[in-house]
């Protein structure tokens, strides 16, 4: 069966460019070998970042999948432009249409949190400004970005940039295969994580070995490499200055990619069953980095994020806790009532939980703390915009979308809930 995708595909693949669908098919279940029958040179960009499992192949055993990549366009909501923009300063969110509206809406919120002065509004105002005008430009920068850093950047360590199953924790790999199994429960695989060195929590955070100390080691070092890189880099969003962008990066492809289609997706599947709708489809990855001085701490916040995986990569620093709350976008709680969960951070161990409850990093202490996180989509509960909660107004962008598709409107609103 191998043998006879690998003569058709060059025809499939002429076929199936005509159309403007790439695909990749994967024969072998280790996907560090004999990955990709052909390429696609195409020059959608996302479509690179933008993962769909259409079908597991009936002819052969389970684990092995075609992954598709529609060269399809991507979109942002539009509320990207005016909600969600964060004054560190004031610590609030806030949101800008124009002068008048945000005077009025935010002046006396502001007041009440210290800034009193004329002087003082007018550098929120500022801020605010220039954190409108970047996100105007923002998804053009990220695709020049990326072109550059794709042409120039000199890897450190090019092994790391395509998935090995020797980078994987050998107890992520049990957990991840009972989340494979068609018959499994989700209190079947809480069990596994707990008998695997993980812990799981009333709140629904779940955390689980994941990397090897090594891969946390290498990747630190590959992302201060990168750092160090002479390139314009946009920053993962408002909120950390100092994170990199692993999409941008170009780290995403042939490491998230696998780790998100043949393990994350089935775990977050079983956890967040309601969440995950579909598929999970797209993705952001970044690496955050907290610092005395720097970053220290992230507030109250929620992610624009079906489900969240928060990886630790390093283990020398102090403070720096996630702390999770009772409420969550979609659920109001009472403050005066809201109960709290601190969770730890642990090298090579992540924490799964809903993009949407809400959660905060506490300030680090002393040492530098990197993390990777990645939030994983899926479109089919993206029919309500996390970050605006509404239905999405779709805005297209040429790259690094937001996991929103169009609704064609002859489907039925309910099948897609
Ligand atoms: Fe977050
Ligand atoms: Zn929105």
């Amino acid at each position: 069966m191998e043998h006879l995708l690998e003569c058709l595909a060059p025809i499939l693949f002429i076929w199936l460019s005509v159309i403007g669908v790439c695909i990749c098919i994967c024969v072998n279940n280790n996907v560090s070998k004999r990955k990709i029958v052909f390429k696609c040179n195409c020059i959608n960009l996302l479509g690179k970042n933008h993962i769909k499992i259409v079908v597991e192949h009936k002819f052969v055993v389970s684990s092995r999948y075609i992954i598709m990549s529609k060269v399809q366009p991507e979109y942002i909501c539009s509320c990207f432009f005016t909600q969600n923009i964060f004054i560190k300063k004031y610590k609030i969110h806030v949101k800008y249409i124009n002068d008048d509206q945000f005077e009025n809406e935010f002046r006396q919120v502001l007041r009440m949190k210290g800034c009193s002065t004329t002087n003082q509004y007018e550098e929120a105002l500022y801020e605010v400004h220039k954190e409108v005008s970047l996100r105007k430009s923002y998804h053009k920068k990220f695709l020049d970005n990326y072109l550059y850093i794709q042409r120039h950047y000199t890897k450190l360590y090019p092994d790391i940039w395509t998935l090995r199953q020797t980078f994987l924790d050998s107890r992520f790999l049990t957990i991840a295969a009972e989340a494979k199994k068609p018959t499994q429960t989700k209190e079947s695989l809480l069990s596994c994580i707990m008998h695997n060195g993980g812990d799981i929590t009333e709140c629904e955070v779940y955390k689980m070995p994941i990397f090897t100390t090594e891969l946390c080691l290498m990747l630190i070092n590959e992302i201060q490499n990168f750092n160090n890189f002479p390139c314009e880099k946009t920053r993962p969003n408002t909120m950390n200055k100092y994170g990199i962008s692993l999409d941008e990066m170009g780290l995403s492809q042939g490491l998230l990619i696998p780790l998100i289609a043949d393990y994350l997706q089935f775990i977050a599947k079983c956890l967040f069953p309601q969440w995950t709708g579909h598929a999970i489809d797209s993705f952001k990855a970044f690496v955050v980095k907290y610092e005395s001085d720097l970053d220290t701490e992230l507030s109250k916040h929620f992610d624009n994020a079906e489900v969240t995986m928060n990886i630790s990569l390093n283990s020398k620093f102090e403070g720096g806790d996630l702390q999770f709350y009772s409420s969550s976008l979609n659920r109001s709680v009472d403050i005066s009532h809201e109960s709290n969960l601190q969770m730890s951070h642990k090298e090579g161990y992540g924490v799964m939980h809903c993009g949407r409850q809400y959660h905060s990093a506490l300030p680090i202490i002393a040492g530098i703390r990197y993390n990777l996180i990645i939030w994983m989509r899926s479109s089919t509960v993206r029919n309500i915009c996390p970050m605006c909660n509404q239905t999405p107004d779709l805005v297209q962008v040429p790259i690094a979308g937001d996991g929103f598709i169009p609704i064609p409107k002859t489907r039925s609103q309910c099948h897609l809930l």
